[in-house]
């Protein structure tokens, strides 16, 4: 079907719109619409494209996610050599610099751009026409790999240039803010899978995924601090910086012009002293001589420009003694060794405990309790132990023997070559049981109030739980008989207990602490296989057939499904009545009006949070969906609802008012 000129323009009017805005928040931080509008017109675009297919515009924001995985990166020669920059770690460094540059200028006045050095990843844009045609990565500076599909995603990074005709090459850094690396490696620590230890790794990581899919939801972020195009534009780096941010790429705000090395030391003192205030990590400031002219003349070495010099700030790291070597047993059994520290103030807080990763480490290290260490924290979000200060040994220090045994219930420990990881494989181990039961009541689990460490320290103690199962034929009596219990606590609890009954199959598939599940890969798994019946029938294989599940998650799904215990947990949290379906609709009784339905939330709600609306919507056996389409099967509108409401009325889709959803959910017996 030929497309209307006039769904053609409002196709093109939105791309405009879109692109703008999307420049407006993340290379001026100053958006001018909320995440949500955004969304909503990026989601009516999406349909205005699928329902009016081809050809697409190559700039347009719903291509961000186009490409297909790939399982390899093709290699892209660089036009000019990506070079990388010389360190310099003291004043006197500097001033050598400083000191070689007038020298090959003979004398000539010399102004510097001080910058931040951003903690990332290298990468080359190159533009045609004012539209992306390549992202490529470093590589050895002469051949990187070309990742144009991961780089579309990067939300900062325009596929159109604000200006028109334009043909050049930007090269900056890509990099992942702190916020967004802590929430990273927190969905990975629920997933078992190795924490990013800085940025700069996550970053270069996250490019390396083979599905562009994947690279969006790191969010990651760029700066550009390079230019070049076949005819200059410019005659100063300043100028280019100002270039780069007028044609929408976003450049780092923090940079000074400094006619003199002196105040190149103002602007590295002063970000030194103010580094932990930004929301990305910066590892030193960069200095280039301004004036490009000057810059081609000095010309480079094989390796760097002598026109640019990186002061790198000291690394953040600090002395203290090591206490003692704690071995900590998680839920799934890995033994992992914990520093015990003197504690030591460090990059903005006081650090007591660091990581030593594994008995391999101590060992290569030769750490031992009582000696004096290196600790750091430079970017890293977990403090780690560099090394072992000379020469401060105590007399009779002794070297640090892993057990072979289990520290909490003595079973031999086993080895995994493959993960340089120690585990207890007794499933009765005590304090594996207490912290399987601890992430069962975890809030983002079940969320079983009344149920903390302490309790279940009780309960695995006196032998009366054994299984996540055994919470829920724990009695009034047999609580009121714990420590610091008494009957209105007791009560709490069992109300606790009897709420989780209600927590939809995912939730509860995740509760279960199966190694590699984590909240994200327990909903899919949900989604995939409805209830525990179909999953327990799953192979390796079906399991594997799943998009987003792997190798890994599905060997470690398979044996926890047939290990010995797993059986009899089932059958009683089936007893207690827990959902192992996805859908209560089959449930027969426990049938609600919004079982199987497919709801969308619009407008806010005056009784609860949208994300509390949805919960509850779940938790009835619906689903809740972000945009309204033929297959909404209701909205609900609460205050100033707009063009949801007016699409669901078009569409013919049932709308609820707020008093109407309230009336609904108390039906099915909610608050
Ligand atoms: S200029 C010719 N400016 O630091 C070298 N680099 O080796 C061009 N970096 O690979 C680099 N922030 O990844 C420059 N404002 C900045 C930077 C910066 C971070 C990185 C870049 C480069 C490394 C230095």
């Amino acid at each position: 079907m030929p497309m209307s000129r006039n769904i053609e323009k409002k196709i093109a009017d939105l791309v405009d719109q879109l692109n703008f805005h999307n420049y407006r928040y993340h290379v001026l931080a100053d958006p001018v619409v909320s995440d949500r509008e955004y969304d909503l017109l990026l989601s009516e675009l999406r349909q205005l494209e699928e329902a009016h297919p081809q050809p697409l515009r190559p700039d347009s924001p719903t291509r961000r996610v186009g490409g297909l995985p790939s399982s390899e990166f093709p290699p892209a020669r660089h036009f000019t050599p990506m070079l990388s920059l010389d360190n310099s770690y003291s004043r006197d460094d500097v001033l050598a610099f400083d000191q070689r540059v007038r020298e090959g200028l003979a004398g000539e006045d010399v102004t510097y751009v001080a910058e931040l050095k951003v903690d990332g990843v290298a990468l080359s844009l190159s533009y045609e026409n004012s539209l992306l045609v390549r992202g490529a990565t470093r590589g050895d500076g002469v051949q990187g790999d070309e990742i144009t599909a991961n780089v579309r995603t990067i939300r900062s990074i325009p596929l159109r240039l604000r200006q028109p005709d334009i043909t050049c090459e930007v090269r900056g850094e890509v990099y992942m803010s702190i916020p967004d690396l802590a929430d990273l490696n927190r969905q990975r620590e629920e997933e078992e899978q190795p924490l990013f230890a800085n940025p700069r790794n996550a970053t270069a990581g996250s490019l390396k995924l083979q599905d562009p899919g994947l690279v969006s939801r790191r969010r990651l972020r760029f700066f550009a601090y390079w230019l070049r195009c076949p005819n200059p534009v410019a005659a100063t780096h300043g100028e280019h910086l100002r270039t780069l941010r007028k044609w929408g790429l976003p450049v780092n705000p923090h940079y000074a012009l400094c006619p003199a090395i002196e105040s190149v030391f103002d602007f590295h003192e002063r970000f030194q002293a103010h580094r932990d205030e930004l929301p990305y990590e910066i590892d030193g400031t960069v200095v280039k001589v301004d004036d490009l002219d000057q810059q081609d003349r000095l010309g480079a070495t094989a390796k760097s420009p002598r026109s640019a010099m990186a002061f790198k700030f000291p690394a953040r790291q600090a002395t203290t003694v090591l206490r003692g070597i704690h071995l900590q047993v998680g839920r799934t059994g890995a033994v992992t060794p914990v520093a015990l520290l003197e504690p030591v103030p460090l990059g903005g807080s006081t650090i007591q405990r660091a990581t030593l990763h594994n008995e391999e480490e101590i060992r290569r290290k030769d750490i031992r309790p009582g000696d004096t260490v290196v600790v750091e924290k430079g970017g890293d979000v977990i403090p780690k132990i560099v090394s072992v200060v000379d020469g401060m040994r105590p007399e009779g220090a002794e070297p640090f023997n892993f057990p072979d045994d289990c520290p909490s219930c003595g079973a031999p420990l086993v080895r995994d070559p493959e993960e340089a990881a120690v585990r207890c494989e007794n499933p009765a181990c005590p304090v594996q049981l207490r912290r399987r039961l601890e992430h069962f009541a975890a809030r983002n689990a079940l969320d079983i109030e009344g149920l903390g460490p302490a309790i279940i320290e009780q309960l695995v103690e006196q032998g009366l739980v054994r299984d996540a199962g055994d919470l829920y034929s724990l009695t009034l009596e047999s609580l009121t008989g714990l420590e610091r219990m008494g009957e209105k606590s007791g009560r709490n609890l069992l109300d606790g207990l009897g709420a989780s009954r209600t927590r939809p199959f995912g939730r509860v598939l995740f509760a279960l602490g199966i190694r590699h599940v984590g909240s994200t890969v327990a909903r899919t798994l949900a989604r995939n296989f409805p209830s525990i019946d179909r999953l327990a029938r799953a192979s390796e294989e079906d399991l594997e057939a799943v998009h987003e599940i792997g190798p890994t998650i599905a060997r470690s799904v398979a044996a926890f499904l047939a290990a010995p215990g797993t059986g009899e947990l089932i059958g009683k949290l089936r007893r207690a009545g827990l959902q192992l379906e996805l859908d209560v609709e089959d449930a027969g009784p426990e049938r609600s009006y919004f079982s199987g339905k497919t709801v969308v939330l619009t407008g806010s709600l005056s009784k609860y949070t949208r994300d509390q609306a949805a919960s509850l919507i779940e938790q009835l056996g619906g689903r809740t969906s972000s945009s309204v389409s033929k297959k909404t099967d209701l909205v609900i509108a609460g205050d100033q609802a707009g063009s949801k409401l007016a699409r669901a009325r078009k569409l013919d889709v049932a709308v609820l008012s707020e008093d109407e959803f309230v009336e609904r959910l108390q039906e099915s017996g909610k608050p």
